[in-house]
């Protein structure tokens, strides 16, 4: 069976970016795979964080992963810092990327451009990712569009420890969604949807109550030729509401663009608010049973202990094809 790895940082509440571009893949892809999934709380400090609101999010996205349909008897679901692996893998990792290549990841660049005090950790954060997804072996790593950069790191990286040291990692391939691979903000459809967004009206969470997300699709930024009509360039704005509502209400675009022919802006959006509703509404509700159950801790405590007992044989693997420690 294949293997599977990949991560969403507890930086905020997830937003419908985050589960169409990812999560909602992973529900579809648990079936198949031997399957990783990570709450990445570790890349989440290269920023600074409210240690209690961290706290929270980590449960939160806990509980959102399970909310959504992923089933933790047949996934690894657990959270990064405690399983110490990582964090070691990833110093190793760093001392075989070149500062030149982590200063040209465009993530790198966006966050730290115009900052003064940028953390060390931002730069070093892609060999830390790579790290959560050679230690399982990975197969495949199913991401949003925004990771990409990142993934070919992780490839080339991987390539570089195999020919320096001895051939222990799998080079894994990446998967991005054909429809939904970047939602765009709601308020700046020139940006991705961004959970760090300073502007709440640009994203919807997955925890936004109803009156909200009709207040938020409501207030979206498009154009002003009133045509429901899916075109990226000249319509950015409306096209991308017209992937959100395909995505999530199971129509083609093409269905989408006949049913609000003659119709204006103000239908299309306030249906597009009950697909969305519709969508999160059983997600929630899940959502609020889960988060504060000890069943959460349990399945998380199982979580941490099949990945550490995975990640730290990768972990002794790299040890000894560097030559750390002493051979065991
Ligand atoms: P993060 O937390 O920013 O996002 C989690 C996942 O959501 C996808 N995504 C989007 N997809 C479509 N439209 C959007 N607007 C959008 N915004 C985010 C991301 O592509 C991602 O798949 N570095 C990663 C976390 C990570 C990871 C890993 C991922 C750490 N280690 C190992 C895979 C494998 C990140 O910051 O994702």
């Amino acid at each position: 069976m294949k293997t599977i790895f990949s991560g969403i940082q507890p930086s905020g509440t997830i937003t419908l970016g985050n589960y169409i571009g990812a999560l909602k893949q992973f529900v579809e892809l648990q079936e198949e795979f031997n399957c990783y999934f990570c709450i990445v709380d570790q890349h989440a400090i290269t920023v600074p964080q409210d240690r209690l609101q961290l706290r929270k999010n980590i449960k939160s996205l806990a509980a959102l992963y399970l909310a959504v349909g992923i089933d933790p008897n047949k996934v690894t679901l657990f959270i990064q810092s405690e399983v110490p692996a990582h964090a070691q893998a990833g110093w190793m990792l760093q001392c075989v990327s070149y500062i030149g290549e982590l200063e040209r990841m465009t993530q790198f660049k966006d966050k730290s451009s115009g900052k003064e005090a940028v953390s060390a950790g931002l730069l070093t954060y892609p060999p830390l990712m790579a790290a959560d997804i050679l230690l399982y072996g990975t197969d495949l790593v199913p991401v949003g569009e925004d990771q990409k950069q990142h993934l070919e790191l992780t490839r080339d990286l991987a390539e570089r420890f195999n020919k320096k040291y001895n051939d222990i990692f799998t080079i894994p391939e990446i998967s991005i969604p054909k429809v939904g691979a970047r939602i765009m903000s709601l308020q700046d459809p020139s940006k991705k949807m961004s959970k760090s967004d300073p502007n709440s009206k640009a994203f919807i969470s997955l925890l936004d109550d109803a009156k909200t997300i009709e207040k938020k699709i409501k207030s979206s930024v498009t154009d002003s030729d009133g045509i429901v009509k899916y075109d990226k360039e000249k319509k950015p704005g409306i096209s991308n509401l017209l992937s959100i509502y395909s995505i999530l209400g199971g129509i083609s675009i093409s269905d989408i663009e006949e049913k609000y022919v003659g119709k204006g802006y103000g239908d299309f959006k306030a249906d597009l608010a009950n697909v969305v509703i519709e969508a999160l509404t059983p997600i929630q509700e899940k959502y609020h049973a889960l988060v504060d159950s000890e069943e959460l801790d349990n399945i998380l405590d199982m979580g941490a202990e099949k990945a550490n007992a995975t990640a730290t044989k990768m972990l002794k693997k790299m040890e000894n094809a560097m030559g750390l420690g002493r051979k065991r």
